[in-house]
């Protein structure tokens, strides 16, 4: 592996102290709090935060799990509850059964509203205060608003989440709600709330906190760094592939730029990256197709349907950051089908692990990917597990065991775990009459 792009050599604009946003379109640089940015002012292209220092492993210490890799990150500290810090599981079942050297699980749905949007948001509402805004929104297909909503919540800040209507799995709706965010059920599908949500940002009305936000992903670089500094731990050597799944491409690129800041410190030798590869169900998979096609970016797709609600996305705005990540790592992207997700949600249920419908696709899509012959067996592979089971517990009821009604009688349960008809009819009635 040695296509990586190294961030250029660090060359702040004038004024700028060690933070800078960089357009990765025109590479025009602009000062970083000023004024409110989203897309660069010059051609709206993404922005990337840029630093003068890339730090190595040695710099990071200390417990605070996000704000342990302060070193890579334009702020000391955050608004926290705290976060990251998840477990990387091993899965050994799972592990014989794909068929890989190693796999491990990193179950982002540990983080305190329950998935990986928490990191992004530790560092995203700290700059929100930097910038003395006081509304912040984004669109969602349901775990940037709950994560949102908490951390809104925890600063002090207004909240405002605009929510495809009919489409967001009813736990998400419940913890924005009751962290006290306004809920805006749009008329259309996640990509329309994004839109909306935009217009406002640029309107002054919010401070726009999707992964179009450079910030938030700065703080989702964590997941990259947490993954190559445990697994190096506990093997004594990196991670030769991460498979995630893919909505809007933020974490793909997230990670892709944390490798390419280790690679630029000395931290990672560019043949140590792991290679990225993404995951999308086949109803919403724009970013698989561009790979396929060797496209550039993205084709819109405007009908998208997924059990995997929090990836139903036909319009990944961070495409842009996120092929060249896929490419240049070496990985690649494969869809898979609502049946093989839903698969996939039982066989981490089976290693105690719960997980919404998103999250499997990363172990159904390695599944495939090993089937198909594409990952090698002697592969040592990092799956990111991005939700908890309770997001979703319509679809975590769906897949699961169905609840068998019994007597509120011992011996009547003992004959039904035995497999004896006792549930109801008149022979189940007298039994419990004499
Ligand atoms: N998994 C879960 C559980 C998610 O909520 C998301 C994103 C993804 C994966 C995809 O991550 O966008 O970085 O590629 N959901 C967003 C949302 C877009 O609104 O809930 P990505």
């Amino acid at each position: 592996m040695t296509g990586l792009t190294l961030p250029d050599r660090p060359t702040p604009p004038e004024e700028a102290d060690d933070v800078w946003l960089h357009c990765i379109d025109c590479g025009e640089q602009h000062l970083p709090f000023e004024e409110v940015l989203f897309t660069c002012p010059d051609c709206d292209g993404l922005l990337e935060v840029r630093y003068a220092e890339y730090p190595t492993f040695d710099e990071f210490d200390g417990d605070e799990r996000v704000w342990r890799y302060s070193a890579a990150l334009p702020f000391e500290s955050g608004v926290s509850l705290p976060e990251g810090g998840t477990q990387l599981h091993e899965v050994p079942r799972l592990e014989t059964d794909i068929g890989v050297r190693n796999l491990r699980v990193k179950h982002e749905g540990m983080n305190p509203t329950g998935s990986f949007k928490d990191r992004g948001m530790t560092v995203g509402v700290r700059v929100a205060r930097e910038l003395n805004v006081d509304r912040l929104a984004c669109a969602s297909t349901g775990n940037p608003s709950a994560a949102l909503a908490a951390y809104g919540a925890r600063a002090g800040l207004e909240t405002l989440v605009l929510l495809p209507e009919g489409n967001v799995a009813a736990g998400k709706i419940a913890q924005a709600s009751l962290h006290g965010a306004r809920i805006l059920e749009v008329d259309g599908n996640f990509d329309d709330c994004l839109d909306r949500v935009q217009d406002l940002a640029n309107r002054g009305e919010a401070y726009l906190l999707n992964s179009l936000n450079p910030y938030r992903l700065e703080g989702q670089k964590t997941i990259g760094l947490e993954i190559l500094e445990r697994f190096r731990d506990e093997e004594g050597r990196f991670p030769d592939r991460i498979v995630l799944p893919v909505g809007n491409a933020g974490n793909t690129a997230a990670l892709y730029k944390c490798f390419r800041e280790l690679v630029h410190s000395g931290a990672l030798a560019p043949g140590d990256v792991p290679k990225l590869t993404g995951v999308q169900a086949e109803g919403a998979a724009p970013m698989v197709e561009a790979i396929e096609e060797g496209r550039e970016d993205t084709r819109r797709w405007t009908d998208v349907e997924t059990i995997a609600t929090a990836i139903r996305i036909g319009n990944p705005v961070n495409a842009p950051k996120a092929l060249p990540g896929i490419r240049e790592t070496g990985g690649t992207a494969v869809a898979v089908s609502d049946a093989e997700i839903t698969d996939a949600q039982r066989d981490l249920a089976g290693e105690g692990i719960g997980v919404e419908p998103a999250s499997a696709a990363s172990v159904a899509g390695l599944r495939k990917l090993v089937a198909r012959g594409e990952v090698s067996t002697g592969e040592d592979v990092v799956c990111l597990t991005t939700g908890h089971l309770l997001k979703d517990p319509d679809a975590a009821a769906a897949a699961g065991n169905e609840p068998e009604g019994v007597p509120n009688d011992t011996d009547d349960i003992l004959r039904h775990l035995a497999g004896q008809s006792v549930g109801g009819g008149l022979l189940g009635r007298l039994r419990r009459l004499f």
